[in-house]
């Protein structure tokens, strides 16, 4: 079919014009981000050593997450990495992970030399399926690694439960989850450790950035201290007592960081409420699949809303071209992550190519098949979180799209 009433992949008019109608640009800011980056710029204190900045975002992102401590540090893969060194795991231990996340999440267990293990998630949530983890705990697991993936809260019900059984340590990857609460609580320090990336995509965001929370203030102390050359807290400047790295934040970065956080409750209302409202439009369209509701999730931060498309629904089309389609009809839609074991990264150590402690397990991860994992890996189409911050009447343009690639693709 060509024409209006064809696919705009195939010539037809798209439902919205993205030149004469765009999506929210992001990031956002005006003259509080500028004034905060001056006053910066004119104190002289550009590093976190010196200036207040750093201090007073650490305190505030702690308090705003429902954590007592926080760490700030250069990124999210960075922040990772800090915690599994703060916790002493490395050679010979295993980690838990997902495998439907950024590659961090499981890169971040072998930068320390440990092994990451990693378990399927649930189709209709995207985090780490609790019914699996057990199944994969060994002798040699320390911790598991959970990620609130797309902003959406994982089971802090079952996991915590099952890391205490276990006498494993848990880390929350909440690099997706600014502002994401669990029964009335925010995520990042319900583990004994939380991780967040302030990455130029994220929700909150510095162009980089991140930041680790804990309950535990001895915790709190071993990631301040891995995130500034092993120094000590207390000790002199020129006193380091663990192998850590430069992982500070600039003040710029901290000074913005506190800036976007004043958007940070208006946001996330905002996106929840257009999330709540699209979810209304395509809760009876058979040909895709939303994302399970769970009342215990108090909120859900958005990073990404997301959906499952039915192949045969839309004439058999493949996963690429129905996101290419939809895209094509003016809707900011992508496709999402591969399966994290089918890396070559993965594969790699699994022949030992890398310099891999050799007191591990090699999970054999090329073989490796989760199931639910690999078929979402097929499926899943991500809209981003800004187009979550337009209105009522964009969210009618996905969903008037998605109905019309229906009819069209048939
Ligand atoms: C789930 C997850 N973990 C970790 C990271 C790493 O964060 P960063 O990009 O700040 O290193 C990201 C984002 O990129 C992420 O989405």
């Amino acid at each position: 079919m060509t024409g209006s009433s064809a696919a705009a992949v195939n010539g037809g008019t798209p439902v919205r014009d993205t030149a004469q109608n765009p999506w929210p640009k992001w990031p956002i800011y005006d003259e509080t981000e500028e004034r905060a980056l001056l006053e910066v710029l004119h104190s002289g204190a550009w590093w976190s050593v010196e200036g207040t900045q750093g201090k007073q975002f650490e305190h505030e992102f702690a308090t705003f997450q429902d954590a007592k401590f926080g760490v700030n540090c250069t990124n999210g893969t960075a922040a990772l990495e800090i915690c599994l060194r703060a916790l002493g795991i490395g050679c010979g231990d295993e980690v838990i992970v997902p495998p439907y996340t950024f590659v961090a999440t499981a890169s971040a267990v072998l930068a320390v030399s440990a092994t990451p293990i990693f378990v399927d998630i649930e189709s209709d949530t995207l985090n780490i399926d609790p019914n699996l983890i057990e199944a994969a705990i060994t002798p040699r697991t320390k911790a598991i690694i959970l990620v609130h993936m797309a902003g959406r809260p994982a089971d802090m019900d079952a996991i915590p439960a099952i890391a205490r059984k276990h006498g494993l340590y848990l880390i929350e990857d909440a690099a997706q989850a600014v502002g994401a609460a669990w029964r009335g609580t925010r995520v990042g320090a319900i583990g004994d450790l939380g991780t967040f990336s302030f990455q130029a995509s994220k929700n909150l965001n510095s162009g980089e950035g991140g930041i680790i929370l804990s309950n535990d203030e001895g915790l709190a102390d071993k990631a301040w201290s891995v995130a500034n050359v092993g120094r000590v807290r207390s000790g002199r400047w020129y006193e380091h007592q663990v192998l850590g790295g430069n992982y500070r934040l600039t003040e710029f970065q901290s000074a913005i960081l506190r800036a976007q956080m004043t958007r940070v409750p208006d946001q996330t209302e905002r996106r929840a409420d257009n999330a709540e409202y699209l979810r209304s439009l395509l809760e009876g369209v058979d040909s895709i699949q939303l994302m399970r509701k769970d009342d215990r999730i108090t909120t859900h931060a958005n990073h990404l809303f997301t959906f499952r498309y039915k192949k045969e629904a839309f004439g058999g089309i493949g996963y690429a071209n129905f996101v290419k389609a939809l895209a094509a009809e003016g809707v900011p839609a992508t496709t999402g992550y591969v399966p994290l074991y089918k890396e070559h990264l993965f594969a790699r150590f699994t022949l030992k190519e890398g310099s891999w402690c050799q007191n591990s397990r090699t999970p054999n991860y090329p073989a490796l098949v989760l199931p639910e994992c690999e078929a979402i890996c097929q499926d899943l189409v991500w809209i981003h979180q800004t187009a979550l911050l337009a209105t009522h009447k964009d969210m009618d343009d996905i969903a008037t799209a998605i109905a019309k690639l229906g009819s069209v693709l048939k």
